[in-house]
């Protein structure tokens, strides 16, 4: 093997190290350290991980509140299952489902399908196949990339010694009213709480592969 093959070898099998190590670092935090508040660097970092993640027809159909304001998180709370992870993070990241602006005759839908069509390519088509999706399909299509989104961002953090917490136990209309989210335009598809653990993670509960993957 030349020196530059060994090398990049080495280089693959150190980020596989450290991909799986951030898998193993992250688990549903309960409880954040208070005193530790994220830095607007690491945040950035992590809101930029779900910004690059894949969403179908490159839509994006998402849009991320990042809530500091210790204030703002203790209204949240109750609203939220009276989680403790709520008001003892640096930050929580509600995450909004686009709704309204995955109208077919909105603006939104035709300027991103645009963006993938290579020139010269039948755009009326592509928006005759968008509109023969049911609305209600594509919001919770929409509600489902949010979380892939989600999953990159919490890994982002492991990477980086951040934890998190994704948090589907909250209510939405109490939510979004304190927020001052338009709930025609948004779903809340999903909460995830970040700072520094302020507890030791438990044991890993997974089943085995053998238990969920078939191989055909
Ligand atoms: C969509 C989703 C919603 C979740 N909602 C909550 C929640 O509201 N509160 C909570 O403490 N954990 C929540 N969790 C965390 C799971 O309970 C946790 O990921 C699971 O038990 C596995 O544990 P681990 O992540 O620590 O490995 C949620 C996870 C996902 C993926």
């Amino acid at each position: 093997m030349s020196a530059l093959a060994h090398s990049q070898v080495e280089t693959a099998a150190t980020a596989r190290d450290a991909f799986v190590r951030a898998l193993q670092f992250r688990f549903a935090c309960k409880l954040f350290d208070e005193s530790r508040k994220i830095a607007p660097a690491d945040l950035a970092y992590i809101l930029e991980a779900g910004r690059l993640s894949p969403s179908s027809l490159g839509l994006e159909p998402w849009r991320f509140i990042v809530v500091q304001e210790a204030k703002l998180r203790r209204r949240l709370r109750p609203s939220c299952w009276n989680q403790v992870q709520v008001t003892t993070a640096s930050a929580v990241i509600v995450i909004l489902a686009l709704r309204a602006e995955l109208d077919p005759e909105a603006d939104y839908p035709r300027r991103m399908l645009s963006r993938l069509l290579p020139a010269g390519a039948d755009f009326d088509e592509t928006m005759k196949i968008y509109r023969g999706i049911a609305h209600e399909r594509r919001i919770s299509w929409s509600v489902a990339q949010c979380h892939i989104a989600a999953a990159n961002m919490m890994t982002a953090a492991a990477m980086i010694g951040i934890d998190t917490c994704p948090m589907g136990g909250f209510e939405p209309e109490p939510v979004a009213d304190i927020l001052g989210i338009d709930r025609h335009k948004y779903v809340i598809a999903l909460i995830v709480a970040a700072g520094y653990r302020a507890q030791p993670q438990p044991p890993r509960q997974r089943l085995p592969l053998s238990d969920i993957v078939t191989y055909r």
